[in-house]
């Protein structure tokens, strides 16, 4: 194996492939190509949005958040010029993507962060129709209004649809990110010095000293965001689908929060589940589906006639909800933030089936990996196999192998768990399930997840509640 010997994950006899390594060169060789180049500029810096008449300062790509959405088709090539005016250096994560391995942007693991003032080039094959999103994966950034949303149209798209709209849920932190875990996150990433070591090719911040931080209490997960945003707006001025009564819309869910999963209605409405993280299933009606930190659905639906709330109610807190509004005639007035299909029938990951073209071949897997997960020290850290990232056991594969990961929740909160550069499918008996990126393991659940090892490199696995990842719960796959 070729590889970045700076890694040093294995011992002598098992070389890990790194990100500039030739299978990755191969890999990405492989994909099949429309030979279309599609050039995009992102510049993330300080900008100050106006939430219904509150500014606010935060962080953002292009002054705007969510950033204006990037879409493209499979097989095109997104050239992407990163302009960094941030204070602080940063990357752009591609998240779902099994894209290759040197524009995964994760510092230390696939790239050097990019420091303020700096550019990167990211260019790279878009693998799989589906909807994506982009954040950095630099400390708790995602937590300000840096990320955006990609879609990925399939040139063959096999559903119908009059309207196709993206909506994009995010708890908002007031300010940068000033909420008690981010200053958590900040003083044990302040502990092991500052970002800018990252940039010279670091170790991602927040990992083996997280215990110097101050405890802020047995449960950090209660954190109370004061407002809860679709597409960048506040209930008090909700963003707007508009389409005519009886039109068919494609809405694509993503859940951008850092710590909060939501649970999304539509008024009046029952929702086709058509997509999961991208990849389609057969479609399955509900009344609502619940969505934690990373992961997406798509839903048909057919509109009626007048203006109905789309609500995401966040799961089992007691913050505010987020609005967005469907609205088909200009007449009615907005509705509030209420749907009594909240508390209908809601989605679970076993009554998905992927469709014949995206089901993982049945198979036994070759290897297995164990994923323990846990919290120490009063919420001070957060472990897989009793390990924060710093003191990772990488959990080796070699390409080609089917591998299941098995994942065991062991604490009292929800874990988002999310692998780079590959899709798993939900391992239930005989036949593979639902594909999935990103899989919400809840509290005292184990649940086994199978992938093919096709796609070279060091890829992160870790929780998508950013401050359960800051503070340890991050591993990572590592080809060797
Ligand atoms: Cu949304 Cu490690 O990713
Ligand atoms: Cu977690």
């Amino acid at each position: 194996a070729g590889g970045n010997g700076s890694l040093g994950l294995l011992g002598p006899d098992s070389t890990p492939i790194g990100p500039h390594s030739p299978e990755v060169l191969a890999a990405e060789r492989a994909r099949t190509r429309t030979g279309r180049v599609v050039r995009r500029t992102l510049t993330p810096g300080p900008t100050t949005l106006d939430l219904a008449g509150r500014q606010v300062d935060t962080w953002a790509f292009n002054a705007t958040a969510p950033a204006t959405e990037i879409r493209l088709s499979s097989g095109d090539n997104l050239r992407l010029d990163l302009h960094n005016q941030l204070p602080d250096p940063t990357t752009v994560h591609w998240h779902g993507l099994a894209l290759r391995n040197d524009m995964d942007g994760v510092p230390g693991l696939t790239m050097d962060a990019v420091a303020p003032g700096e550019r990167f080039d990211y260019d790279f094959t878009a693998p799989h129709p589906g909807t994506y999103w982009f954040h950095p994966h630099v400390g708790v950034q995602l937590d300000t209004g840096l990320l955006g949303a990609l879609v990925i149209e399939d040139p063959r798209e096999p559903l119908a649809y009059d309207v196709d709209a993206v909506l994009v849920l995010d708890d908002w932190t007031d300010g940068l990110g000033r909420s008690p875990k981010a200053i958590l996150a900040e003083q044990a990433r302040d502990g092991m010095g500052s970002m800018g070591s990252m940039s010279s090719g670091g170790s991602l911040s927040a990992t083996g000293t997280a215990t110097r931080a101050q405890p802020i209490g047995e449960d950090t997960g209660d954190v109370t965001y004061p407002l809860h945003l679709v597409n960048g707006r506040p209930p008090a001025d909700p963003y707007v689908v508009h389409a005519r009564p009886g039109q068919r819309l494609r809405i694509r869910l993503i859940n951008a929060g850092s710590d909060t999963a939501y649970r999304v209605a539509v008024g009046g409405h029952r929702l086709d589940v058509v997509a999961a993280d991208g990849f389609p299933v057969e479609p399955v009606t509900v009344d609502t589906v619940l969505l934690g930190m990373g992961e997406r659905y798509d839903v048909l639906l057919t509109a009626d006639a007048g203006a109905f709330p789309i609500v995401s109610r966040p799961e089992g807190k007691q913050d505010p909800t987020g609005l967005a509004v469907l609205r088909t005639t200009d007449t009615a007035r907005t509705p509030r933030a209420e749907a009594n299909e909240l508390d209908g029938r809601l989605l679970a990951y076993t009554d998905l089936t992927p469709t014949p073209g995206a089901t993982l071949p049945p198979g036994r897997p070759d290897r297995e990996h164990d994923l323990s997960l846990r919290m120490a020290d009063g919420g001070r850290r957060w472990l897989i196999n009793g390990r924060t990232y710093a003191d990772r056991e990488p959990l080796d594969v070699r390409p080609g192998e089917r591998v299941r990961l098995r994942m065991e929740n062991r604490s009292t909160m929800f874990h988002p768990m999310h692998l780079h550069g590959h899709t798993f499918a939900l391992s239930r008996g005989a036949r593979p399930g639902v594909r999935k990126d990103t899989i919400n393991v809840v509290p005292r659940q184990r649940l086994d997840v199978d992938l093919v090892a096709d796609n070279p490199g060091q890829w992160l696995v870790h929780c998508h509640n950013a401050y359960h990842g800051e503070l340890g719960m991050m591993t990572s796959l590592s080809y060797v």
